[in-house]
């Protein structure tokens, strides 16, 4: 580890799998074993240009020889995933933080049966919770939707894993049979045994249709689980006053800025990541003000409680909003 937040790690292996996805091996640069993780946790990963990006692991989480993240080339991203395609090469070293995970799995007696619904790129964490669901004995099903099987990564593994017979491949087109067109949620939700629980990521429209059809189907919140990994954040709107109480200074947010851009106009650095938030890197106390949360982090409830905010991305409902820093 070279400082509290970061690991050094070389590219140990780079494949291509799948349209515009390919899957990077990270060890640790001086050999040693790396931490731990469980399922559903992710790194960000510290790219050239000062950019971070959270990227899911989908490894076997009892394997602490190396991490695995898969990267979607998206041309219309923010840079990070180009950054990414460009940059790690076999061979690069690079920096990434420890595992973190805001997308725990529930385990143990009681915990019921899974769903795991994983759109596109959005697999990845469901392939770490399928070996752990497999390893502890739980039941579960693992729904992989894909826009075509060209476009489908991880397909030799998952065809190979031992809890091959739980995953069912869904495609938008060129199914391979019939049976393979999209992913029916509600029959499959339809189906599950009292006290299942629902896991989704992928691109938001899916993660949307999958959260509502669990809902109309009478699964609690408590009951789904999700991680966005891209969202549409609503930006823009009133300029307001900020003021960083700690620092004793105050800044005018534009209209067209955020509250990060704004501080770090007066000199204040704050530490942000997603840009977008989903990752909560950003988020900071709120003495005195109501925000406007648009963030995807925080929930509901925390959002009511207005003690904190993700200054990355949301705004101010109040024209001065005093925040702890
Ligand atoms: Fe990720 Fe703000 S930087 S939530």
């Amino acid at each position: 580890m070279t400082s509290a937040q970061t690991l050094r790690v070389r590219v140990a292996k780079r494949q291509a799998s799948g349209q515009d996805i390919a899957l990077f091996t990270l060890v640790s640069a001086d050999g040693a074993q790396l931490p731990a993780f469980e399922a559903g946790a992710h790194l960000d990963v510290h790219l050239p240009g000062g950019l971070v990006r959270q990227y899911s692991l989908c490894g076997d989480p009892t394997d602490k020889t190396h991490y695995r993240i898969g990267v979607l080339r998206d041309a219309n991203s923010r840079g990070g995933s180009i950054a990414v395609h460009e940059h790690l090469k076999e061979g690069v070293e690079l920096e990434i933080s420890a595992p973190r995970n805001h997308f725990p799995l529930i385990t143990g007696p009681g915990a019921g049966k899974a769903y795991l619904f994983g759109g596109g790129i959005g697999v990845t964490p469901m392939i770490a919770m399928a070996h752990t669901l497999h390893k502890t004995g739980m039941d579960f099903e693992f729904h992989y939707s894909s826009r075509s099987p060209a476009h489908m990564a991880f397909t030799a593994e998952l065809d190979a894993a031992p809890y091959a017979s739980r995953i069912h491949k869904h495609f938008d087109e060129n199914a391979p049979t019939p049976a393979q067109q999209r992913a029916d949620a509600a029959a499959i939700l339809g189906a599950a045994p009292p006290g299942a629980h629902v896991y989704v990521c992928g691109p938001k429209g899916y993660m949307d249709w999958v959260m509502d059809t669990a809902r109309a189907q009478g699964f609690p919140k408590e009951r789904i689980h999700y991680e966005f990994f891209q969202v549409d954040v609503q930006k823009g709107g009133d300029s307001f006053t900020v003021v960083a109480q700690a620092s004793g200074k105050e800044v005018v947010v534009e209209a067209e800025e955020t509250i990060a851009n704004a501080l770090e106009r007066i000199g204040i650095r704050v530490q942000v990541s997603c840009e977008q938030g989903i990752c909560g890197t950003c988020l900071t106390n709120v003495i005195e003000g109501t925000p406007d949360h648009r963030d995807e982090y925080q929930t509901d409830e925390e959002k009511a409680a207005n003690e904190q905010i993700t200054i990355c991305c949301s705004r101010s409902l109040t024209p001065r909003l005093v925040l702890d820093l």
